[in-house]
């Protein structure tokens, strides 16, 4: 490429095709036009000028050697984010003493701004402790309960749930809620024939076909062996934590090999204990927030 520059400032190079003036550039034969720069354009780029003074006055700007400088308006951007978070914590703190101070749970559930934030706080915490086990929004999973439905183990009140929160189950806390089901295989505290009609009576409870002639077999084993956790009938005990086995809810699955490993080696699941891990505040809005799910008695 060749580039040639002419510079004559008497004489005018005009372009025979335009009838432009020059810039008195060339390359490879192309020259550069001296056109003026349009006037909105030339406007714009002096009121930006001017405006970038008007902002060197009133805002902080330039650099120097001990800070920089101030502007009169003195603004400060990381002043103001601490302004705005010593007001959230303020309100958090003011709020978090309100929970605290709320004579029953059910008082924080009859204030509607109380209960907002419970519930926010309640969300939060659930996402990052509970959801791992119970699923996002309490839906559950085998072996983990739901706890948006209106089937409870221990007890739905919302102090029936905060006590489950506080201390868990079968945790290593001495206030934990406590039942042990029999491993009655396992332990050879039933034949496996017997495990095997028991799994018959257990669908029968259910309201499932099941083999008659099984169930009346082992009916007296059932009174004698699972009915003081269960119930007579069936229909389970929530100071035991013993699930109703009348219905259709299954937390253990619904199949009956399911159902056999159930009696045959148990299951009693373990629900940690939050009263060391989380402050009263955040156990009271959890309790607050599986209440509301749907289930709340
Ligand atoms: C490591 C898993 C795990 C984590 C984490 C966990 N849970 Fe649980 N939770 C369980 C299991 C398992 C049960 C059922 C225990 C049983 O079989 O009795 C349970 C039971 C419950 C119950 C009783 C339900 C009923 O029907 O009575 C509530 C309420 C509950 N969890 C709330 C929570 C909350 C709130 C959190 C978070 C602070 C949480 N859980 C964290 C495993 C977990
Ligand atoms: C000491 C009390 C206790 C006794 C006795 C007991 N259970 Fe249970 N059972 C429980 C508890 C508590 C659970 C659920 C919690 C867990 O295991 O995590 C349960 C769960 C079950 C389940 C699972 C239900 C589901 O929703 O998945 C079945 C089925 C069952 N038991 C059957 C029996 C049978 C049959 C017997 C007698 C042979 C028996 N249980 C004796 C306490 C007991």
């Amino acid at each position: 490429m060749k580039a040639t520059t002419m510079t004559s400032s008497d004489e005018k190079d005009i372009d025979e095709v335009s009838g432009v003036d020059t810039t008195g550039h060339e390359w490879d034969g192309i020259k550069e036009l001296n056109n003026p720069l349009p006037r909105w354009w030339l406007i714009l780029f002096y009121v930006t000028v001017f405006w970038s003074v008007v902002y060197w006055v009133f805002m902080p700007s330039w650099p120097g050697i001990s800070g920089h400088l101030k502007g009169t308006r003195n603004h400060s951007e990381r002043e103001n984010v601490e302004l705005a978070l010593d007001e959230l914590q303020a309100f958090r703190a003011e709020n978090a003493q309100r929970l605290l101070s709320a004579r029953s749970l059910s008082d924080i559930e009859q204030d509607p701004q109380l209960l907002q934030f419970a519930m926010a706080s309640g969300a939060s915490a659930f996402g990052d402790n509970c959801a791992t086990c119970h699923g996002v929004g309490g839906g559950g999973f085998r072996g983990y309960p739901n706890l948006n439905d209106d089937v409870w183990l221990w007890g739905g009140t919302l102090d029936d749930i905060k006590q489950t929160i506080r201390y868990g189950i079968r945790s290593e806390h001495p206030e934990a809620r406590m039942s042990i089901m029999p491993a009655f295989g396992e332990q050879g505290i039933l034949s496996n024939a017997q495990i095997s009609d028991m799994v018959h009576y257990v669908e029968h409870l259910a309201g499932r076909d099941a083999d008659m002639e099984a169930v009346a077999r082992i009916e007296p084993v059932y009174q004698a062996q699972c009915s003081a956790c269960h119930g007579a009938s069936g229909v389970g005990d929530r100071a035991q934590g013993a699930p109703n086995l009348t219905d259709a809810e299954w937390l253990f699955g619904d199949d009956r090999a399911a159902i056999r490993d159930t009696i045959y080696y148990a299951r009693n699941a373990v629900m940690p204990h939050w009263n060391e891990r989380l402050d009263e505040p955040t156990i009271a809005a959890l309790s607050v927030y599986v209440h509301t799910l749907g289930g709340g008695e």
